[in-house]
Order: C-alpha cells, then sequence, then structure tokens
C-alpha cells in the first residue's frame, strides 16, 4: 500500500497459528513497518519466527514491550488481551485484537473492513477482530442486505481444526498417523476423538444449550451488520480438516433476491469470488481455499421455505481472512484513514 508512513509494529502470539499468519500476511502485503517485534511468553522467548524470508527472535511479552509501537496485532488468548491491550494503548499503539475479550464492548469497533470500515474511526484505542466464522458470513451478508434486506439468517459451520490452535492441528495429525497405523489415536485437546469423526461441540457451552461459539458468531454478526435485531442462529461443528472453515447459510430476505441475482451481485462485491458450477462440480473447499484471502461462495440456490430465501455454501480461510489478514487490513484501513498518528 503506498504511504510515506513506516510504523513499529509488535505481534503479540507470533508463536502460534494466527501469529505465525500475521507476520506472513504483513510481508506479503508489504506492509509499511519500520520495526516487527515478536513476542510470545517466556517459554518462547529466544525462538524464531520467520519474517520476510528471514526470521525475527521472539521476546517475552512484558508491559514495556510497546514502548515506541504504534500497531500492536494481538493473536493470543482473551486473557492476555484484557491484561496488555489497555497497556499498549496506553503507550500509544492502536490494538487490533484477534480474540473474543474485546468484542462486543460498546467503545470497541468490531471490522471486517468490507463491511463497516467507518465504524474505525470510533476507537479508544482497542479494535475487535472477529470470529473466525462471521467475518465471512458478514462479507457475504452485507451486498445482501443492502440489496435486498435480511430478515432471518440459520447457519450451520464446518470448522477446520486450525480454528481451534496449533495444539488440534498437531493432534489431529497424530489421530490420521496412528489409526492409519493400527494404533489407538491420542485424545487430549479435544473432547472426542477428531480423525474420521465430526464433532458437534467443543465450544464452553452457554445456558440455553447454544455454544460460546454460536453465541459469538450471532451476538457478532448483528454487531458488524449494525442490525442489532436480526433473526439469525448458529450451529457449530468441528470437522477432520487442517485449515478452511464451511458454512451453510439460509438467508432469507425482506425483498425477493433470485440465485441469479445473488450470484452476480456477489461476484462484483469486495472480497468475495463466487464458485458455483455444480455441473463442472465447481464450489469451493476448504482445500482449496487455504492459503487464499477472499471468501469463496457457491451452490447458491433459490429456496422455497420462505417467502424470499436462498440458501449457499460459503468457506474461507480462517486463519488468512477469518483472522490474520482482516487484522491487516484493518491497519491498513486505519492507516489510509488517517486514523494511526504517527
Ligand atoms: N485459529 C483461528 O482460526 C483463529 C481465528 C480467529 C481468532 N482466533 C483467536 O486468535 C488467538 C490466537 O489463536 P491461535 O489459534 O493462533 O492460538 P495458538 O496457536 O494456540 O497460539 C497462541 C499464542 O499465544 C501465545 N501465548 C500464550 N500464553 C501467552 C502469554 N502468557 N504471554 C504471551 N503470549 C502467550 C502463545 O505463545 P507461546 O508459543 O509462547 O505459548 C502463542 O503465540 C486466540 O484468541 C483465538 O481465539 C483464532
Amino acid at each position: 500500500m503506498p504511504t510515506s508512513k513506516r510504523l513499529n509494529v509488535a505481534v503479540v502470539g507470533a508463536t502460534g497459528m494466527v501469529g505465525n499468519e500475521v507476520l506472513r500476511v504483513l510481508s506479503q502485503r508489504g506492509f509499511p513497518s519500520e520495526r516487527v517485534i515478536a513476542l510470545a511468553s517466556e517459554r518462547s522467548k529466544g525462538l524464531t519466527v520467520p519474517y520476510n524470508g528471514g526470521s525475527i527472535t521472539v521476546d517475552e511479552l512484558k508491559e514495556s514491550a510497546f514502548k515506541g509501537i504504534d500497531i500492536a496485532l494481538f493473536a493470543a488468548s482473551g486473557d492476555i488481551a484484557l491484561m496488555y491491550g489497555p497497556v499498549a494503548a496506553e503507550a500509544g499503539a492502536l490494538v487490533i485484537d484477534n480474540s473474543s475479550a474485546w468484542r462486543m464492548k460498546q467503545n470497541v469497533p468490531l471490522v471486517v473492513p468490507e463491511v463497516n470500515s467507518e465504524d474505525i474511526r470510533d476507537n479508544e484505542g482497542i479494535i475487535a477482530n472477529p470470529n473466525c466464522c462471521a467475518i465471512p458470513l458478514a462479507v457475504i451478508l452485507h451486498p445482501l442486505q443492502k440489496k435486498a434486506g435480511l430478515e432471518r439468517v440459520l447457519v450451520s459451520t464446518y470448522q477446520s481444526a486450525s480454528g481451534a490452535g496449533r495444539v488440534l492441528v498437531d493432534e489431529l495429525e497424530e489421530q490420521t498417523k496412528a489409526i492409519a497405523e493400527g494404533e489407538e489415536p491420542p485424545v487430549v485437546a479435544y473432547p472426542y476423538q477428531l480423525a474420521y469423526n465430526v464433532v458437534p461441540g467443543g465450544w464452553r457451552p452457554e445456558p440455553g444449550g447454544y455454544n460460546e461459539e454460536e453465541v459469538k458468531i450471532v451476538n457478532e454478526t448483528r454487531k458488524i451488520l449494525h442490525d442489532p435485531e436480526l433473526r439469525i442462529t448458529a450451529t457449530c461443528v468441528r470437522v477432520p480438516v487442517p485449515v478452511g472453515h464451511g458454512e451453510s447459510v439460509f438467508v432469507e430476505t425482506t425483498e425477493k433476491i433470485s440465485a441469479d441475482e445473488a450470484r452476480e451481485l456477489l461476484a462484483k462485491s469486495p472480497g468475495v469470488i463466487v464458485e458455483d458450477d455444480p455441473h463442472a462440480k465447481l464450489y469451493p473447499t476448504p482445500h482449496g481455499v487455504a492459503g487464499k484471502d477472499e471468501v469463496f461462495v457457491g451452490r447458491i440456490r433459490d429456496d422455497g421455505s420462505a417467502k424470499h430465501s436462498l440458501v449457499l455454501w460459503i468457506v474461507s480461510d480462517n486463519l488468512r481472512k477469518g483472522a490474520a489478514l482482516n487484522a491487516v487490513q484493518i491497519a491498513e484501513r486505519a492507516l489510509e484513514m488517517g486514523v494511526i498518528a504517527k
């Protein structure tokens, strides 16, 4: 991105799945950085992480780490974000946090740049990056909302192991190997064996039978779309896939929009790729989408179960658009909007 400003950037949780991807995205997009520092727990102090064709040494996260930092991209737990986010903001950094800790706080914008980048202006030092299913969902729903209005949304997710961090990706691989070798697979990181299985849980249960992830998708989608009354429900399922979340979505609209019109509209929408020709076996899959930036949509169908409704299938890379890329895009927009003082 063309700018004369060069920023000092901190990546918190740089050794994790999202943190690694943040570093990759920063260098791939030529983010205008003067200096990039990698922070993680005490355990990782002195390790190196890949960055821009080389590597950087990881430092321990401490309050003093944010001195002189312009942007702090957090990719650690909610507890770390709650503890160190305000410290970084106080030190003058714009914080963009991947955890869920700040997302629903009133004075914290929750941003998908294709949808509500103007909300960036309302920040008080911290901007939240939404949930990895809420981001692609909002990217697809927003054009439909503008064109035809939204009445009701039903989502079922097919979420990959990497959504639960490196530990579950490693366990899925170990389980798959163990099963292939006729051994008992280890089940430590998740309540059930994930290899050769599909698990409708693993997130913290909430009152009423929903779980934390389902509640996040509902609340965050409403906040991003500025539609607090949107009728929306979600069922979240973990599938034995390393990277890439799928979402099966039913959308009831206020005005009629046909599948053909929706296909045309979405094909013109920013950050979206339509792959939709079942006769040519063309529809997005996690395997095909891993490593890509856009939100992919296919299987768009007219639906007869409501007055005006469509069904469709969304896939995106949860580590990129679902996390790291969206966070870096927020930083880029903030810079373009002059929100980051330098
Ligand atoms: N994975 C996804 O698809 C996804 C999508 C959207 C949002 N998120 C959110 O992004 C965050 C990171 O997720 P992840 O999947 O990348 O997790 P992860 O692979 O488990 O990585 C966690 C990171 O946090 C660091 N960390 C742990 N304890 C720390 C401490 N006391 N001080 C400083 N750093 C500490 C770890 O450093 P060490 O290596 O030193 O332990 C590691 O770098 C989470 O809040 C997650 O909910 C994830």
